[in-house]
Order: structure tokens, then sequence, then C-alpha cells
């Protein structure tokens, strides 16, 4: 289906208005309005950007990112469905939902048009929410340094040469508040010659301790499919993650508590308090949302292998990788 935007009309707050599908999304001074032929939706617009830009930064991440119980987008890896209730009963019952299928670049294009027009000066929808201006009111400005972050992925490691960088104060990535008991030596190394670039350390915890940002794993070493992403975790995690894939969490700092749901239907399923040490596999059936009353820091494993999807969905695969 071709995507649209609409022609820059501008509402009595100053915000465009735009369509993709039979989609549209407007807003007002607090909230995002979602209409589509059958149903409308309208959700706080704090949590709409926050969803919104996590959304982009990921690519459309693993399975589905829920910005709520009603809208949402699940990732096929080159194209995307949009949808609004079709994870929920209710919608589906009364043939309410829509999905419609689009090329993931017009969607990033639409999606990336809303984050710019609806941001306003001084709200940053990466950072914690105190530490952040607010998203409300009459259009102010905008924020394009904070909606145009680079995420960070590592090749190899962090800190390898010809690889992302270890974060420092000259950089402008200083130690976030909450962690500032973390230590930031760095580990020295003593390769054999010949060795110097196979032989790697960096100070995980300093890394990621100067992290400017919350909920948005960086993948800091990579080896094949497997990437280690670190992530500093603050308030809430704004989507409501469907799995395609099972995901590993180590909990590296504090307390983060889960909600976790059937994927299909958001029934409860369980509720995981994760405490400094724990780890948790979550599985590939499974929505799961999560909150961190304080900033944590998390490690979170997950497998980029793109056969995985299938072969949960066709049963191949065990959808929890362990039994207690
Ligand atoms: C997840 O959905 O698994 C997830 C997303 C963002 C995070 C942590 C976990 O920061
Ligand atoms: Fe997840």
């Amino acid at each position: 289906m071709m995507a649209t935007q609409s022609a820059g009309k501008v509402n009595d707050y100053g915000y465009r208005s735009f369509e993709l599908g039979g989609f549209k999304f407007e807003r007002d001074e607090y909230f995002a309005h979602i209409t589509w032929p059958a149903g409308s939706h309208s959700m706080p617009v704090d949590l709409f950007l926050r969803a919104m830009i996590r959304d982009l930064a990921w690519s459309f991440f693993y399975g589905t990112v829920n910005f709520d119980s009603v809208f949402g987008t699940t990732n096929h890896y080159g194209n995307v469905d949009v949808f609004a209730g079709l994870y929920s009963d209710g919608y589906r019952k009364h043939n309410r939902h829509r999905v419609e299928n689009f090329k993931s670049d017009d969607v990033k294009a639409i999606f990336e048009a809303i984050l710019e027009d609806w941001t306003n000066e001084r709200f940053d929808p990466f950072a914690a929410p105190q530490e952040t201006g607010s998203a409300f009111g009459p259009k102010r400005g905008s924020n394009r340094a904070a909606i145009t972050r680079k995420r960070l992925t590592a090749r190899r490691m962090v800190g390898m040469k010809d690889d992302i960088p270890l974060r420092t104060d000259a950089t402008g990535y200083t130690v976030n508040r909450q962690l500032a008991d973390v230590n930031q030596d760095e580990p020295e190394v003593h390769a054999e010659p010949g060795f110097e670039s196979e032989v790697h350390a960096f100070n995980f915890f300093g890394y990621v301790s100067r992290s400017d940002v919350t909920w948005n794993p960086s993948v800091c070493a990579a080896v094949k499919d497997a990437l280690i992403c670190a992530t500093t975790e603050e308030y809430m995690l704004p989507v409501i993650h469907g799995n395609d894939r099972v995901e590993w969490f180590v909990q590296l700092s504090d307390q983060i508590e889960w909600d976790v749901s059937d994927r299909e239907t958001g029934e409860m399923r369980a509720r995981v308090v994760m405490k400094a040490g724990d780890v948790a596999a979550m599985p590939a059936d499974i929505r799961h949302q999560g909150y961190s009353p304080k900033r944590s820091i998390l490690l979170v494993w997950e497998n980029n292998d793109p056969s995985l999807p299938e072969l949960y969905a066709k049963g191949q695969l065990k959808s929890n990788p362990v039994d207690f």
C-alpha cells in the first residue's frame, strides 16, 4: 500500500497531521490521536513519542513494538505491519481492529516526520522523565539533537580499533547522576606481540554509567549473531515488547520489575522481579514491559539470527530455552 503524508496543514496547536495508509495521526497539547476507518485511539503524547523514537532507533526491533495495549508495529524485516487493536481481544471480536503492511522505509519516513514535528524543544524522548523538559503544550521549537542521536552498535567490541569509542567527559558523556559511585578505572591489557588486535577489555560498568539515554540497548560486543547489549533503565520501558525470539536479561545493578503477558492476548502470565545479579530468559512468545524505580543497569543478550522467528512460529524451537 502507498504511504502518504498530508500536505503540511497545521492545526490550532501548531502541529501537522499525518497519514499512513488508512491511519491518521494528529496531536494536541496532551495527546496523540490515531484514527482508522473502524475506530480511534488516544494516548499521552509523551508516551507516544518515547515509543516512536525507540521503534525508529531499533529499525522496528525484533517482533512487535506495542506503543500501548492498542497501537503498534510488527517487524517482518523489510516490511512492517502497522496495527491498531490487533492484539486486543475486544477490538478483534468486534472487528474494530486494523492492520496494514508497508515497506519499512515508508513507515520510517512518516514516523520520522511525526517525531520531528511533534517533539518540542527541551523534550528528549530518550531521557528519563527527571532529566527532560515537558512534551506537552502547543508547538514550541524542536529538538533535532535529541531525536537524531545515532544508535551505538559495536562491530566487535567497544573501544577496539576502528570500532565505536569509549565514552568520556571530553566527548560529552558524563557519569549519570544516579551511577556516580561506579568505578571509572580502565583495565590494563598486555597482549602478546601480534595479538594486539585480538585481545581487548574495557570497563563495562564505567561505559554504561555514562549512557545519556534510557531503555535503549546499544551493542557493546558482537560474536556472529550473539549481541551483548547494555542499557540504563529508569522509569518504565515506553513500549510493550512482543518477542519473536528468546532474550536473556542479566540485571547488573538495582532492580527492575517486569510484567510478562501472553504476546497475542495480553493476558498476564508472570511478574518477574529482577535484583542485581539475577538472570532471566524471556520466552519467545510473550510481551513484556519493565519498571525501574531507580536508574539501573541491564545487560540484554540478543540472538540476531534472522531464521529464528520462523523456527519459533513453526514450533521447531521451544519458546522457553530452559525448564526448571
Ligand atoms: C526488551 O523489550 O526486551 C527491552 C527493550 C529495551 C530495553 C530493555 C529490554 O532497554
Ligand atoms: Fe523484549
